[in-house]
């Protein structure tokens, strides 16, 4: 009984949220883009992640991605995370955000991210954990 009573205001306060989906093709602002397939009932997703972008000159390949996100029958925008296993360099990127819909009634996913290059010695654990911002478009 507590719990439902104190689900009533969040409930009213987003009924007005437009409702945002993280299925599809997105691109970022660093000419990024990624495809989220279909999001299960448990509110898990997979997908595919091509950068633009590389700390190494190696040649940039696809990489698969891994995610999770709060339910949209309760929560129309909601915040998720996914992590990306690059599959050319010893690195790994996790994205954390939420997905909303802006005035134009434009979808727009907006993240932070935290990328993990691979130490060659315990000194330089310092310096191997990059931090950014990155905003996504829906590729119409
Ligand atoms: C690497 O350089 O080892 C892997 C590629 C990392 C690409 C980063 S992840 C955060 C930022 N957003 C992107 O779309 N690409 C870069």
């Amino acid at each position: 009984m507590g719990i439902l009573w104190e689900r009533i205001p969040q409930c009213l306060g987003r009924a007005a949220e437009l409702e945002c989906s993280l299925t599809g093709t997105w691109v970022n602002d660093l000419g990024s883009n990624m495809t989220i397939e279909t999001v299960k009932g448990n509110g898990e997703f997979t997908g595919i992640y091509n950068t633009a972008v590389s700390v190494y000159p190696v040649k940039i390949k696809k990489s698969p991605l891994l995610g999770s996100q709060h339910l949209p029958d309760q929560l129309n925008q909601p915040t998720f995370g996914f992590t990306v296993n690059w599959s050319f360099s010893d690195s790994i990127t996790v994205f954390t955000g939420q997905c909303f819909v802006d005035n134009d009634g434009k979808e727009v996913l907006k993240t932070m991210w935290l990328l993990r290059s691979h130490a060659d010695e315990r000194g330089d654990d310092w310096k191997a954990t990059r931090v950014g911002y990155n905003k996504f478009k829906r590729l119409e």
